[in-house]
């Protein structure tokens, strides 16, 4: 079911050795971080000093895992690639489609009546193509992870932000759009910019109510939400051995907070004994043998400064539990501080719900410290004031804190246990009463805390803390509340204050679990028929998008010439769209609506030359598309910025759009559109953005003569008869071009695959 041990073990075998090349090829000491990507280098990639924040390298990573919402194009994408098995090992994890509702077993079953289609799809695939598959109800995608799959000197991507969550168990783990993830299961290399490295040195040991979770609640203090941006974060010192493996899982797991690529922890003993408790002993034999290389080098730890790009310390033995928020997570405020805060800006104070675990704090520790809390208000005989949440992130984590009287706990203080599932971390709660949007306060243990992020309500302020801070919280009803400090009067009058929250960081019974919900890949999967139902509306096989014919492109149409800012959201909203992620065609609907018409400044109201009407951007290039007409696009500066979302790529290609020429690009995108088999050109002059005109026909001149590092010419038709030629740059190298002329990168696998 678990771990791919021989894997890992190849990967040890010789991982003291790439270090040492490594060593030499950058010409100096390694941080943990660099010696695991210089470790995953792809085997085509050049070996030389990587210039951090600069070079881009190919890497070769151990294990990809995808979550129900994006692996569904990922997977219809996959299933392009003409390959009997995914190349590297693969997991799915259904966790995003479940609501929280009414409680764990009846929203189990109707987010499985409700989302039954793409499941049976999911697990089809996975069936088909040697992916493991979590059902419904299994967990979150970076709790089974941790439990399952996460291995120190490891490199993994996944399909989600907080992928980087396995951080805490010593791997670089980097969230990715769907395209990152095909490459890597087609067995093509994953291109990254090399990080930069901040290090954050603990010392200390955290005590009393500070728990790891306010390291980070710090941390996102200093470094605020866009401080990590294309760096890793390493954390090192006495402090961080002395932290939990989870709670380094929970630190690593914020890190997303701060923009950051990952973070991560080098190998230690609570590592060792996590792995030890979750069942991997010879994993754990195998790390042990090897731990002296998976740290930073010694040069590194002893002049931090000297090595890495920013350092940041914090001294554990004084550190504060934090709260922060409203809106926003690294609006930082410690306990003690949040009174006179909270007053001056007006937040309301009154907590409405407390709500603990996510794939950031459900950990066995997480849970048995904010039990000891919760167990207080009946011993102590006090008036729980708010209502009380708890969301698991394992079925092995809930059966075990189950088994040990931990839920029985929350039950008392009148505690609603929701499925193993993201929830309310992801709107996905049913909140009774949200539509109203009133002003209201809720705390919680997950890790994102924006506006409508928990119920929909844009005016529910949500605060991040510990969850044993979250729990003191609920009972006490009052954001302003510091269990440090302040006393709650009891039901007999008698004020009384909390004790310092306790529990053990592993169960000392050892974790326990009936099913895992755990469906492994048949052997074989060649004779497994893949479940898509024609008529299905959120689902639709993909087909192979068409191949060049080798001709310049002629006769084509302007379908929008997009005026200044134009990120992968004005052209594939998200919102009520992710519905569709799975179903190329009616996603297509919202394709470009968020851009606007440099034309007449509107959005999604463009001129269609066929009929000369006005109409929004998807229909007018369905109705080009019907007849046969190339369409381009043409956009201002960093165009396609924002996510990684391959949907912006993939829907124009989809709608007929063949160029997409802009003043420049956001790399991701550009490269998204390259996969796509489009054309993606920067023109050379940029103030030619100016003569391209609402109701010009474009002819490409030269693109049959399409070669890397060669310009082409583009010659714009004007409706009064004059024309424009423009010329155009473009970065593709022989393999994209390749990518080009066969109509897409997955087309060309395929290709390759059956010679
Ligand atoms: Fe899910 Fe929220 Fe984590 S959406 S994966 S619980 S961040």
């Amino acid at each position: 079911m678990t771990f791919d041990l021989d894997m890992i073990k190849k990967v040890y075998s010789d991982f003291e050795t790439r270090v040492n090349d490594a060593r030499a090829f950058m010409g100096r000491p390694l941080t943990y971080s660099e010696k695991i990507l210089c470790a995953h280098l792809d085997p085509k990639q050049v070996k030389e000093a990587f210039k951090r924040g600069e070079s881009y390298v190919d890497f070769a990573p151990d294990r990809v895992a995808m979550q129900d919402a994006t692996a569904q194009m990922a997977l219809l994408q996959f299933m392009q690639a003409g390959k009997k098995q995914v190349a590297v090992p693969s997991t799915v994890h259904a966790d995003h489609l479940i609501q929280a509702r009414v409680g764990a077993e009846k929203d189990l079953i109707e987010a499985e009546n409700k989302n039954n289609e793409v499941y049976q799809f999911l697990q089809s695939v996975s069936n088909k193509y040697g992916i493991g598959f979590w059902k419904a109800g299994a967990g979150i995608i970076h709790q089974v992870v941790l439990e399952n799959y996460a291995f120190p000197g490891g490199l993994m991507i996944g399909t989600d932000s907080h992928t980087v969550n396995a951080g805490g168990l010593g791997m670089v783990a980097i969230g990715v759009g769907g395209a990152d993830a095909v490459d890597v299961m087609a067995g093509m290399a994953w291109e990254l910019k090399f990080p930069k490295m901040i290090g954050v040195k603990l010392t200390g040991k955290l005590n009393g109510w500070a728990a790891a979770k306010d390291v980070i609640l710090k941390v996102a203090g200093i470094l605020t939400v866009k401080g990590g941006t294309g760096a890793i974060v390493e954390y090192f010192g006495d402090g961080a051995e002395s932290l939990s493996c989870t709670g380094k899982g929970t630190i690593c797991n914020m890190g997303a907070e701060v923009g950051a690529t990952t973070s991560i922890f080098a190998y230690d003993n609570n590592m060792s004994k996590y792995l030890r408790s979750t069942d991997r002993e010879d994993l754990a034999d195998a790390a042990d043998a090897v731990a002296h290389v998976l740290k930073a080098d010694p040069e590194v730890l002893a002049e931090p400064q000297k090595y890495f790009d920013e350092v940041i310390e914090i001294n554990l033995d004084t550190l504060e539990p934090y709260l922060n928020g409203p809106f926003t997570p690294d609006l930082a405020t410690p306990i003690s501080q949040m009174k006179e805060i909270a007053e001056k800006n007006g937040w309301p104070t009154k907590i409405e719900v407390g709500l603990i675990g996510s794939c950031t704090n459900s950990s066995y520790e997480d849970i048995a410290r904010a039990a000891s809390v919760a167990k207080q208000a009946k011993e102590k005989n006090l008036e729980v004031k708010a209502e009380y949440t708890i969301t698991p992130g394992s079925e092995q984590v809930r059966f075990t804190v189950e088994r040990d009287g931990f839920l029985k706990t929350f039950d008392e203080i009148g505690g609603k246990v929701f499925a193993n599932a993201c929830g309310p971390c992801i709107g996905q709660w049913a909140r009774e009463g949200a539509e109203k949007q009133e002003k209201n306060t809720i705390v919680h243990s997950f890790n994102r805390n924006f506006s409508k992020r928990a119920d929909g309500n844009p005016n529910t302020y949500a605060f991040v803390g510990s969850p044993e801070l979250v729990t003191a919280l609920a009972i006490a009803g009052d954001l302003t509340f510091n269990p440090l400090t302040d006393k709650l009067k009891n039901k007999d009058g008698e004020m009384v204050l909390l004790d310092e929250p306790n529990g053990d960081e592993l169960p000392r019974l050892g974790f326990d679990v009936d099913d895992p919900g755990y469906i492994a890949p048949a052997e074989d999967g060649s004779k497994v028929e893949v479940v898509v139902s024609p008529t299905s509306d959120r689902l639709q096989l993909l087909e192979p998008f068409t191949p060049w014919d080798g001709k310049n492109i002629t006769g084509a149409k302007l379908l929008i010439k997009a005026y200044g800012k134009c990120t992968t959201d004005h052209i594939s909203m998200a919102g009520p769209w992710l519905k569709y992620r799975g179903h190329l065609d009616n996603i297509s609907n919202n394709m470009l609506i968020g851009a606007v018409n440099a034309f007449n400044m509107e959005t999604n109201n463009v001129k269609n030359e066929e009929d000369g009407q006005y109409k929004p951007v998807p229909d007018s290039a369905r109705q080009y598309k019907a007849d046969g007409v190339p369409t381009i696009v043409v956009g201002d500066e960093n165009y396609g910025e924002g996510s990684s979302r391959e949907h912006a790529a993939m829907e124009p290609r989809h709608l007929g759009v063949r160029a997409v020429l802009v003043k420049s690009f956001a790399r991701i995108h550009e490269t998204n559109l390259k996969k796509q088999g489009m054309l993606a050109l920067t023109f050379d002059n940029k103030e030619d953005y100016e003569k391209i005109q609402e109701d010009d026909t474009i002819n490409f001149l030269d693109l049959d003569q399409f070669a890397p590092g060669k310009q082409l010419s583009l010659e714009f038709v004007h409706a009064d008869g004059t024309k424009d030629v423009i010329v155009t740059n473009h970065t593709y190298n022989a393999g994209q071009i390749g990518w080009f002329k066969a109509g897409s990168a997955l087309n060309l696998i395929k290709l390759m695959e059956k010679q």
